[in-house]
């Protein structure tokens, strides 16, 4: 293991001019990491995309990140631990981009890391990492905890991601909407004026996960094809919409903290005789559903929606999605990223790396219009080389 390591640090040490990033990004899903390498022009103009992988965790890590989700014994150890094994697992992903282009020189790593806990009302988020081990396996600067410093600043510390949306997905003169379907889903709204405003929805895949996981002992639901068979349960439905969260107005964010196995449990608990297939297509609908509020209700004037995320493969959330915006008289287009040519696997990546550049540029990375944040900040700490 260590030999591999050494072949990273002697082919990629730091290039002060390089303009190369690696963004790595594991989320409330707790699948494992999507990575990307990318060529990102510091004059704004197009990225190149130039290497892609997927590093699975291992099923003991993920259900030690689970486990983590939740207060429990001995947690400081525990976690220190989790965070040991994601940076050598941040770092398989490095070793894998690295050899898709093994002549490259890398600026910095923009390394998200494994939220545990989200509690910005609080005044903390925290992400589980070792930034000093993955830059000591990898010999590049790495740039992490990037979510710190906007709750610091009175924000939400999330969601980060639409600043860069704008910067790739924008267009002049029309609305869009990006919305990242991971465990929890986010929307960026990309106003026709230019401005961005974005929040958290809710839940994304993190209820039809956790549900097919106990009925199926699947890790999803592939294609939606479970869901799809079920019948959606109105009354359901209308006990998983009565929550507070969701009917705040922005700025807001949400995670596992709230939206757990004992918050499903609790919703499910009038409703024990339902079959466990139309809880599924209930699940999806209320994924569904609480999207096609926040676009309709925040971007009324929207001309195209734009899924990324591991819940663009979901073709019945995909189809639901264009249906419940129809009936809430929203008929913009509803489509992966992929039709604006980023596949909706690399979008967030993408992000960290973007993330990362900002950083090294002293540039700010957040948007105090989605964040509440008190101004632009510069996000992260540096771990060097
Ligand atoms: N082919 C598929 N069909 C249905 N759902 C999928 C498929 N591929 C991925 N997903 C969903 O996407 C999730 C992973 O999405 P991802 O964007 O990695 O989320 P996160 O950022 O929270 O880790 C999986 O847990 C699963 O729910
Ligand atoms: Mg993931």
């Amino acid at each position: 293991m260590f030999g591999l390591f050494y072949w990273i640090a002697t082919k990629s040490m730091n290039n002060m001019n390089s303009n190369i990033y690696l963004g790595l990004m594991s989320g409330t899903s707790l699948d494992g990491v999507d990575g990307v390498l990318v060529e990102l022009p510091e004059d704004g103009s197009e990225m190149h995309l130039l290497g892609s992988a997927y590093q699975p965790f291992s099923d003991a890590m993920r259900a030690e990140a689970m486990a983590l989700q939740q207060p429990g014994e001995n947690e400081i150890h525990r976690e220190a631990l989790l965070a040991n094994q994601l940076a050598a697992s941040y770092a398989n992903c490095v070793a894998t981009l690295l050899q898709q282009a093994p002549q490259v020189s890398v600026r910095a790593i923009g390394a998200h890391g494994q939220t545990i806990r989200h509690r910005p009302e609080l005044g903390y988020t925290r992400q589980s990492n070792n930034p000093a081990l993955l830059a000591e396996l990898c010999g590049i600067d790495v740039i992490a905890d990037l979510r710190s410093r906007d709750v610091a600043a009175g924000g939400q510390g999330a969601p980060l991601v639409p600043a860069f949306h704008r910067a790739i997905f924008a267009a002049p003169n029309v609305c869009r909407v990006v919305v990242n379907i991971g465990g929890i889903s986010n929307i960026s709204v990309l106003h026709a004026d230019g401005s961005t405003t974005g929040f958290d929805t809710g839940p994304g895949n993190v209820l039809m996960d956790a549900w097919i996981a106990q009925h199926q002992a699947k890790a999803y639901d592939e294609n939606g094809d479970w869901a799809r068979q079920g019948q959606v349960q109105v009354d359901l439905l209308t006990v998983l919409c009565d929550e507070e969260f969701l009917h705040l107005s922005p700025p807001k964010s949400t995670g596992r903290d709230l939206f757990s196995p004992t918050w499903l449990s609790d919703k499910l608990s009038a409703f024990s005789t339902l079959a466990a297939v139309d809880v599924q297509a209930t699940l999806c609908a209320f994924t569904a559903s609480t999207l096609a509020d926040a676009i309709s209700r925040y971007a009324p004037e929207v001309s195209g929606v734009f899924v990324c995320g591991g819940g663009a493969y979901n073709a019945n959330l995909m189809q639901q999605l264009a249906q419940e915006l129809a009936q809430r008289g929203c008929h913009a287009s509803v489509d992966s990223t992929a039709a604006l040519g980023v596949s909706p696997s690399h979008v967030e990546a993408l992000a960290f790396a973007w993330l990362a550049q900002r950083f090294i540029l002293r540039l700010p990375g957040n948007l105090p219009d989605v964040t509440g944040a008190k101004g632009l900040r510069l996000l992260g700490a540096l771990y060097p080389a």
